[in-house]
């Protein structure tokens, strides 16, 4: 059985991370979208936020499991006894990033694979940034993320507002 962790920060989860999250639970047995604690950073939605909003997004997939995570995805990884990390491919200058991501994973746990998935081509430009940046300013982000998201966002930055 191959499990994948796919970890990031999903603050908030939007069409573009569903995408890789259907396809990747067509190819692996188990998928973990693995939610990273970073307190480095201040996040729009507090991770139980973010586990909730993707659990709910995620209803229809019957081999996904959603999850936090501290320290190292690698880790995390042995921990979970998983072989592959997911990520999603946008635009070319991702490509830089997430390479040197994959290789250090691979030279802290050398039996872990980083398998990438181009993004449709539909969510290419798409971010949790770009979301957060057109809600700060009362765009409307249906299209980009689950109506239950879209709704969280409205609250939040009304609440900010
Ligand atoms: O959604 P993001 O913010 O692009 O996800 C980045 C993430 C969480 C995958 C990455 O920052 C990560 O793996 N952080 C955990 C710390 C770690 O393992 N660092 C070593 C790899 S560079």
């Amino acid at each position: 059985m191959i499990v994948a962790i796919y970890p990031g920060s999903f603050d908030p989860i939007t069409f573009g991370h569903l995408d890789i999250i259907e396809r990747g639970c067509k190819m692996f047995e188990q998928v973990i979208v693995a939610v990273l604690r970073n307190p480095n950073k201040i996040p729009l939605f507090t991770v139980e936020q973010r586990i909730e909003q993707i659990r709910y997004s995620t209803q229809h997939l019957s081999n996904v499991e959603i999850a936090s995570f501290e320290g190292l995805t690698v880790n995390y990884a042995r921990m979970r006894q998983a072989k592959v990390l997911l990520r999603g491919l946008r635009v070319l200058t991702d490509f830089e990033m997430e390479l040197q991501m994959a290789h250090t994973n691979k030279s802290l746990m050398g039996e872990i694979e980083t398998v990438f998935l181009a993004t449709s081509n539909e969510y290419s430009f798409l971010s949790s940034s770009v979301v957060k940046e057109i809600a700060k300013f009362g765009g409307c982000v249906e299209h980009l993320v689950p109506k239950h998201v879209a709704v969280d966002i409205d609250r939040c930055y009304r609440k900010l507002s």
